[in-house]
Parts: structure tokens; C-alpha cells; sequence
């Protein structure tokens, strides 16, 4: 039985930060020394980040979800009663027990007035994998025949926030992706398995429930990607190559496009020398350290750049503008390697996908599937210009990003505050009203609407 991807939608904020901007002159003198030259090259070159997209006081995993829906089901043209279930991947859900799933898909039913009570819909977490959890999870109701309508949407929304002046700072983002999952899919056929998966109890990074930002040891992050990446990329090869009869570099050379989590740009440099370099190259007598600099020198090689500009780069383009996006991450890969030009994208019908999906704590899972031949235009994603995004202000960036709608009171009790003011005023989209502080019985509970 065929499945896949039939549309993708996405959305961002409408605010973003340009890191050439007051940004690294108010930073220089945390990260470079006060040398504003030295940190534009290392965030833009060496992390890879252009700009870093940063949510309005009324925007937050749910608004963005909700978001992304819509740009789907308007654009591809489908009505909540061609959906059977929505499957929500986030790393930072809003309620200990109350599903964004649940808060989004009530926002979905006002917004087009249609009955979305048949709708079976979830959240599922683990950390940035989720989005491929989620994959899986649709493919296998698809395959079993558990779906009472057409479609399941799975919908990956995040906000990317670390505690301002720490190594994570240059690496925030905000953003959601929808993708619509159905038998005979017209954008991409996902392959009947392997997904294959590594994974291992880590402590590279986490969110505690008490903390509004994550604890992560950035290093050892990359680290711990890169060793559980390759495993299953190990596992999954194994079984491609040998239904393929082929070689692991004739799988990767044939592919249309390989398409990594992206937490920062320059990660996918790292994990795809970390992958190809054993295919070139004898690494097995290497020590960790030599290694490391055989994959440096490996990706200055013109196989290693030609490679990375025909099968990789044009799925960073969203990832260089928005940032890290968590669980949504992979699938903005996926939009950005889909707006490259008609043409080159028409070339590249019938050639497979590699996905590669990491998420902390951890786990990584390896896939594959085919882009379909002359897709439909409203399968296809949106340009990034199209969100009208403005600069804001180093000032608001920093108000905005100390804002905590929960206080912790000295005597230990938590205490609602009302949001603070929007940058932009909400326009056409959905709008986070803040948690309820009264009645006892309504205590938390999060209002929506959307703002016409
Ligand atoms: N010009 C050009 N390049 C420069 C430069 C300059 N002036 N200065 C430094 N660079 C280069 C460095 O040489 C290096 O490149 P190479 O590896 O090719 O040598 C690159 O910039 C990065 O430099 P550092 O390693 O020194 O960067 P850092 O100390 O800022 O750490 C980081 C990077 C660990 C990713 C950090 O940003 C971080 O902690 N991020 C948050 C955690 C994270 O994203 N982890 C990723 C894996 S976990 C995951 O994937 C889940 C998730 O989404 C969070």
C-alpha cells in the first residue's frame, strides 16, 4: 500500500532578529570579546544563522500549530471532515495533561466553523523527534486501515528559547509545520520501512518541568546526535542496501536530497561528514579525536562540497531564517528543500529522500521515501517572504523574551501574570489571550480566539 505526504504548511512569526544587526553589537562583548566582526562571522559562518525568528507575546506552540493548519488545509484545499486524526509534536506543550492538540484543533473548528468532534487527535512528545514519531505513528494507522476519514495531519510546533547570554542564545527560533498524510499520496511516497532508530537514556538536553528554559550541555549535545545518527543510519542502510543490491554511497549519490534535524545550519555539515567519511575513507583505526579532524578535512574536499550544495543546502534555507524549531525542525527542512526553483525541483521527481530525525535525551531515527513526480502546486510550501516578517527591536527582543506568565512567589506559591503587551498588533491569525487566574476552577486553563 502506498502512503505519504500529500501538502505541507507552515508558520512562523511574524517578528524576527538579524544576528548583523544590534543583536551582535549589544553581544560581542559576551561572546567575542567585544569584537562585533569576529561574532557576526561565527553565528552566520560557523553556526550557520542568519536570523533568528522570535514570538510575539501573543504567540505560543498552539497559536503557531494552529497556524500551520491553516496554511495546509486553505491552501491544499481540505475540510476538517477529511480529517481523522491530528497528531501533535512538541517539546514544549503547554498543560501537564490537557493536550495542544486539543487547544489547536478548537481553534481550527472556530476559525472554519465546521464540526471537528469525529477528529481523534494527540500530543506526543520526545523532544525533537516527535515530528518523526508522529510520521510513523500516521503511516501505521494509513497501513492498518484505522482511519475513519482521508487524511492525518501531523503537525510539529515549537519555540526555541535558551537563557539569554548562554552558547544556546544564537541557536532560538519559533515555527510550526503541518503535513498531510494519506494512501496515494501526490507529494512524497514514504517507504514501507526501515525506520530505523537508535537510542540511549542521555543527559544532553532537557527541559525541567520547574524551568522556562532547557538544560543542555551544547558540546556534548552535538555529540550525542552525531553517535546515535550514525547508528541508525547503520541499521538502516543495512536493510536499503540489501533490498537495493547496492552500496551505501550509491543509496546517498542517488538520492534527491538529504534532510537532517537542523538545531543550527553548521550540524548538518557535521552529521553528514560523520555519515559519508566511513565510505570514502578507513575510520575504524581513527581515534575519536583523529576522526574528528579526518570529518573536518573531508568536508573541505570537492566531493564532500559538491555533494553538500546538490543534496543538503537547499534544506537549510528556512533553518538559516527561522532557527531551531525543535520538533518542527526536520519537517522545515522538508519545506525549504521543496521551495527550491520549479525547475530544479521537477528534475529531482522520482529520486529518493533520506530523513534523518534526532531529538535529546535521546533518540534518532533514519527513513526514507520518494518526491513524487509534478506535485501540485498547493502541495507545495509557501515562500518564507510571503509572512510580511518585520525586524524587532533589541529592546522588545529582550522583553519579550523575559516575559513568564508564571511567577514563583516567595513563599513557593506559583501566581499567574497577565501577558504583556504585543509588539505587532495581532492581525489575521491566532492569538494567545492569556492563562485564566479565576475561578479556583478554571485555574490555568489557556484562552484562544483568533483575530480576524
Ligand atoms: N568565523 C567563522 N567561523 C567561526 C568563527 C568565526 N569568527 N569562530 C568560530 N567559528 C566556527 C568554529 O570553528 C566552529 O566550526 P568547526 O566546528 O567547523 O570548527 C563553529 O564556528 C562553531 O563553533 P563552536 O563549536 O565554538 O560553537 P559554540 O561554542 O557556540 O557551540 C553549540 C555550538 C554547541 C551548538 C551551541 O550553540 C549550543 O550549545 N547550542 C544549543 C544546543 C544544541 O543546539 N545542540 C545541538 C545538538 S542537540 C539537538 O539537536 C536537539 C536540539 O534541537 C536542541
Amino acid at each position: 500500500m502506498k502512503t505519504g505526504i500529500d501538502g505541507i504548511g507552515y508558520s512562523v512569526p511574524k517578528l524576527a532578529i538579524p544576528i548583523d544587526g544590534r543583536w551582535s553589537l549589544e553581544r560581542a562583548n559576551v561572546f567575542s570579546n567585544g569584537d562585533v566582526a569576529a561574532l557576526r562571522s561565527k553565528i552566520t559562518n560557523g553556526i550557520g544563522i542568519m536570523e533568528m525568528s522570535i514570538p510575539d507575546s501573543h504567540e505560543d506552540v498552539v497559536t503557531l500549530a494552529a497556524g500551520a493548519m491553516r496554511d495546509l488545509l486553505e491552501r491544499r484545499g481540505i475540510s476538517l471532515n477529511e480529517i481523522s486524526h491530528v497528531l501533535f509534536a512538541s517539546e514544549g506543550g503547554v498543560d501537564c495533561s490537557k493536550s495542544a492538540s486539543s487547544y489547536a484543533l478548537g481553534l481550527i473548528a472556530d476559525y472554519f466553523g465546521a464540526d471537528a468532534s469525529h477528529i481523534a487527535n494527540v500530543e506526543l512528545k520526545f523532544a525533537c523527534a516527535a515530528s518523526s514519531y508522529a510520521i510513523e505513528y500516521a503511516q501505521a494507522l494509513l497501513r492498518a486501515g484505522m482511519c475513519s476519514r482521508k487524511y492525518v495531519i501531523v503537525v510539529a510546533s515549537d519555540i526555541a528559547r535558551y537563557e539569554l547570554g548562554t552558547s544556546g542564545e544564537y541557536t532560538q527560533g519559533a515555527g510550526a509545520v503541518a503535513l498531510a498524510l494519506c494512501q496515494d499520496p501526490t507529494l512524497i511516497e514514504l517507504d514501507e520501512g526501515p525506520m530505523a532508530a537508535a537510542s540511549s537514556d542521555e543527559r544532553d538536553f532537557f527541559r525541567p518541568l520547574f524551568r522556562p528554559f532547557p538544560t543542555f550541555d551544547g558540546k556534548y549535545s552535538v555529540e550525542v546526535y552525531l553517535s546515535l545518527v550514525e547508528r541508525a543510519f547503520g541499521r538502516y542502510s543495512k536493510v536499503m542496501c540489501e533490498r537495493r543490491k547496492s552500496s551505501v554511497r550509491d543509496v546517498v549519490g542517488q538520492a534527491g536530497g538529504l534532510l537532517f534535524h537542523v538545531p543550527f545550519p553548521k550540524m548538518a555539515e557535521y552529521i553528514a561528514s560523520r555519515l559519508l567519511l566511513p565510505h570514502f575513507e578507513n575510520v575504524e583505526r581513527l581515534s575519536p579525536e583523529h576522526r574528528a579532524e579526518a570529518e573536518k578535512s573531508f568536508r573541505k574536499t570537492p566531493a564532500f562540497i559538491e555533494m553538500f550544495a546538490d543534496k543538503i543546502e537547499p534544506s537549510l534555507a528556512l533553518a538559516r531564517r527561522v532557527g531551531n524549531i525543535y520538533s518542527g525542525s526536520l519537517p522545515l527542512a522538508l519545506a525549504g528543500f521543496l521551495l527550491q526553483p520549479e525547475a530544479r525541483l521537477s528534475s529531482l521527481g522520482g529520486k529518493s529522500l533520506l530523513f534523518f530525525g534526532y531529538g535529546s535525551g535521546a533518540t534518532a531515527r533514519v527513513y526514507s521515501g520518494t518526491l513524487l513526480p509534478s506535485p501540485d502546486k498547493s502541495a507545495l510550501p509557501r515562500p518564507l517572504s510571503s509572512f510580511g516578517r518585520q525586524e524587532v527591536s533589541f529592546e522588545d527582543y529582550e522583553i519579550l523574551h523575559a516575559q513568564s506568565e508564571i511567577r514563583q512567589e516567595q513563599s513557593g506559591n506559583a501566581v499567574v501574570v497577565p501577558l504583556g503587551p504585543s509588539v505587532l498588533k495581532p492581525r489575521d491569525e491566532f492569538v494567545y489571550l492569556g492563562m485564566k487566574a479565576q475561578p479556583v476552577s478554571e485555574l490555568g486553563l489557556r484562552l484562544y480566539k483568533y483575530q480576524a
